[in-house]
């Protein structure tokens, strides 16, 4: 076998070896695996959201994964800008990829921690993270976000804050989204 074949398997087996290494340390560092939402989880969210905040403002999803539903935002709040934040390299990167090849034209994506993020612009705000970042993210958003706007939750409740709908979908595995506006909050 010559040199370059033997340099080109290594490469074959390190690279992907290489990008598994990097998704599964910034994981780690940010507490949650990039596993985006399913289909029937964004049909029921952008089913539950209030049509009212169109055109008021940005719309948020903090933790953007991939970026597909940073992609159906979009198709819902065509006169909005949506703005999608993550941390984590490789999904940044492909999310930044699809955007390019998608036809909204009203998406942006940065690589940033959600949490160096000003939301005083936002009018709606999409979550599908996990119970400890929606307890830190609490006061973030009482102090952020304007008094009209709305924060939704796929699964996790933010603790302390009363719904204004709780909608649940699925049989067999029971889903919950949550939805809060920030005017009914203590
Ligand atoms: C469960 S995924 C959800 C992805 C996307 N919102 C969706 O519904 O498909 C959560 C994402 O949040 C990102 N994340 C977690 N903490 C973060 C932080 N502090 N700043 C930016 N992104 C963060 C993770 O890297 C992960 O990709």
């Amino acid at each position: 076998m010559g040199a370059t074949r033997v340099l080109i398997i290594i490469l074959t087996l390190a690279l992907p070896t290489l990008l598994f290494i990097l998704l599964f340390k910034q994981s780690l560092d940010v507490d949650i695996s990039p596993w985006p939402s399913n289909r029937q989880m964004r049909r029921a969210l952008i089913e539950a959201l209030p049509d009212s905040v169109q055109a008021q403002g940005e719309i948020w999803d903090l933790g953007s994964g991939w970026g597909g539903l940073v992609q159906c935002l979009a198709e819902k709040y065509p006169q909005s800008q949506v703005i999608g934040v993550e941390l984590s390299w490789i999904p940044w990167l492909m999310s930044q990829l699809y955007n390019r090849l998608s036809s909204q034209k009203n998406i942006t994506i940065r690589r940033e921690n959600f949490y160096d993020t000003s939301l005083s612009h936002a009018s709606l705000v999409v979550c599908y993270l996990f119970p400890g970042a929606m307890e830190s993210l609490r006061s973030k958003f009482k102090s952020e976000l304007p008094p009209d706007s709305w924060v939704a939750s796929i699964t996790f409740e933010i603790p302390g804050w009363h719904p204004e709908r709780v909608v649940e979908i699925g049989e067999v595995r029971r889903l919950t989204i949550y939805l809060y506006r920030l005017s009914s909050q203590d």
